[in-house]
């Protein structure tokens, strides 16, 4: 199974919101043909009204993939109308947060390959990370191709075990917003040195996004770009003493607020 026949079979994508919406986008930009896709929305955007697909129109008897984008509240409302597609012969992929592998295979059966995927807010453009697992009835080729439809809205890891998802919604799938406030807080820093309120946010937002990308670019682990930035007796190495503070400092920081991210997923699964 490969972009082949998702363009000869077709691809189901329930929900296009943000999510479903940024996916469409990087899949037609890559070729797939706006006549192979379906798409069901109670309330398409403009631009999914203007991209002549197929919307919320009869779905296709045998399509390679449904791709699932609502919000895991909606689950109930909308997997019904999937239920007939659960023959084994499609590949379900579902993007909702927190909706276990074992919820799809109840709405559509035993038989049915699943994937579950994690992306986070960057793929909004283009530069999101996704997570992916896959159940016992998903073969190298469905995952390779679950990766690729991923892949339209940034990079791709897979997991071994559906119990690691937790850490990643922990790290990743929430790390924006802690970026977020990193940014945040430094441009919030810079202010209480004396920095007009504009140019603190400014340097803050271009140190972190250059920092991210010299970050993934290099060749050197992070630590060692960190030694390299760090004279001995300078101000990065003032600042890193009390960041690094094992009591205080980012270490314990961040540590906690993974664990309870992680827990939450954990709470949240458990109903
Ligand atoms: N945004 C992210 O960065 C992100 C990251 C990780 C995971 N996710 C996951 O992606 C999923 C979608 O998130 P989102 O941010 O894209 O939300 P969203 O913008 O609200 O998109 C969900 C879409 O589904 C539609 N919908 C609601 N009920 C439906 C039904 N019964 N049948 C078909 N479509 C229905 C909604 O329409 P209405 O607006 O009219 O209700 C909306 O257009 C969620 O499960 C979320 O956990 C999102």
């Amino acid at each position: 199974m490969d972009m082949s026949d998702v363009a000869a079979r077709g691809l189901v994508l329930l929900g296009c919101g943000k999510m479903g919406s940024a996916m469409l986008a990087g899949w037609l930009a890559d070729g797939l043909p706006a006549t192979s896709v379906w798409v069901i929305d109670p309330h398409p955007s403009d631009w999914v009204q203007a991209q002549g697909l197929h919307l919320n129109a009869p779905l296709p008897a045998d399509p390679a993939i449904v791709l699932i984008a609502v919000k895991p509240q909606m689950m109930g409302d909308a997997l019904p109308a999937l239920r007939a597609l659960g023959t084994g012969a499609t590949l379900f992929i579902s993007v909702a947060a927190g909706t276990p592998l074992a919820r799809f295979e109840e709405a559509f059966g035993p038989r049915t390959p699943v994937v579950r995927a994690m992306p986070n807010t960057p793929a909004a453009i283009g530069q999101g990370i996704t997570a992916l697992v896959g159940n016992s009835r998903v073969g190298p080729d469905q995952m390779a191709l679950a990766q690729a439809l991923l892949g339209a809205v940034g990079q791709t890891v897979l997991l071994e075990t559906e119990a690691q998802m937790d850490a990643v919604t922990a790290v990743s799938g929430s790390g924006p917003a802690y970026v977020f406030h990193l940014i945040e807080t430094l441009a919030a820093a810079g202010t209480a040195q004396g920095l007009p309120d504009a140019i603190a946010l400014q340097l803050a937002q271009a140190t972190v996004a250059g920092a991210g990308a010299l970050a993934q670019q290099a060749d050197e682990n992070p630590a060692q770009l960190r030694v390299n930035v760090t004279s001995p007796g300078g101000t990065t190495q003032a600042a890193l003493a009390v960041l690094m503070d094992p009591d205080t400092g980012f270490p314990a920081l961040l540590t906690r607020a993974v664990a309870a991210a992680a827990d939450r997923s954990r709470e949240l699964a458990n109903g």
